[in-house]
């Protein structure tokens, strides 16, 4: 595919994926629309990687919608949405719940927010592309930030469940889901990685795997990315289907499948 002309938005756009996203997209000719948190800094970032900065908390559902009617307005069109926005907890609690809310607010619902605003504009172009940022944390467990893990394992579910539907529409939804990557999130773990020689990925590792999967995701798919080992799809093993009476493999009730997929 060629993404030359085409017109992109990055939430959580000014941070250290976002930044290198940015980049890797410039250099392809993207119109590069960075949506974050209002401040001059961000502002200041975007302006110097040659992008549009729009103010926009992710967990603000009409915020979203209007940040895509101002790009449509602006631009004309959208082409593809990465879904990138995040927080990780920083209680070492057990379970804080007000934090784990806030990481679920925005790194849950800020994606659902963003796909239901992203959607038409998609749709007007003639299709595109959904890249939603999860992580790691979404397909294992973690003890320390399970507020986290909860939030991109719902994303990573959320993609899954809606990228068949999408595909008539000529839109491919998939995820990213990276170990640690060095960017700002990571700060307050950086003396622990570095006393053991931990390996961590750089920023522009995952812009790769970004535009990897923008270019050519499988619809759903959840892209692992791992310092060594480069951007693999994860491969989910699926759960025992239920059997009849007869010991066979129960169909499906056909109400549980949306008619586009049956
Ligand atoms: N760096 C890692 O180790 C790592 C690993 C896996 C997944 N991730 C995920 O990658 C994404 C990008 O994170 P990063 O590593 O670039 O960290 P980062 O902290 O540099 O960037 C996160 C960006 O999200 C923005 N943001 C936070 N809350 C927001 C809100 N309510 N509305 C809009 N923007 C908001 C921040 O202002 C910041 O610019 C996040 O979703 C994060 O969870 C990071």
């Amino acid at each position: 595919m060629t993404t030359a002309g085409s017109v992109a938005l990055i939430t959580g756009g000014t941070g250290g994926f976002g930044r290198a996203l940015a980049a890797q997209l410039r250099e392809r000719d993207v119109t590069v629309v960075l949506a974050d948190l209002d401040s001059e800094p961000n502002r200041a970032a975007a302006s110097g990687l040659g992008a549009h900065f729009v103010a926009l908390d992710v967990t603000d559902r009409a915020a979203n919608a209007a940040v895509v009617a101002e790009v449509e307005g602006q631009y004309g069109r959208l082409d593809a949405a990465f879904l990138n926005a995040g927080i990780a907890g920083k209680s070492r609690d057990a379970l804080d719940v007000d934090e784990f809310l806030r990481v679920v607010e925005v790194d849950l619902f800020g994606v659902v927010y963003g796909t239901e605003a992203v959607l038409p504009a998609l749709k007007r172009a003639g299709g595109g592309s959904i890249v939603v940022t999860a992580s790691l944390a979404g397909l294992a467990p973690v003890a320390t930030d399970p507020g986290y893990s909860v939030a991109k394992g719902g994303a990573v579910a959320f993609v899954r469940s809606l990228a068949p539907r999408l595909v008539g529409d000529g839109i491919t939804m998939s995820a990213i889901c990276p170990g640690f990557a060095d960017t700002a999130i990571i700060d307050p773990l950086r003396e622990e990685f570095a006393a053991v020689d931990f390996p961590v990925l750089s920023a522009d590792e995952v812009a790769s795997a970004m535009v990897a999967a923008w270019a050519g995701a499988e619809p759903g798919a959840a892209y692992v990315v791992q310092p060594g080992i480069g951007a693999v799809p994860y491969k989910f093993k699926g759960v025992p289907a239920a059997r009849t009476a007869a010991g066979e493999t129960a169909a499906v009730p056909e109400a549980l499948i949306p008619p586009s997929l049956r």
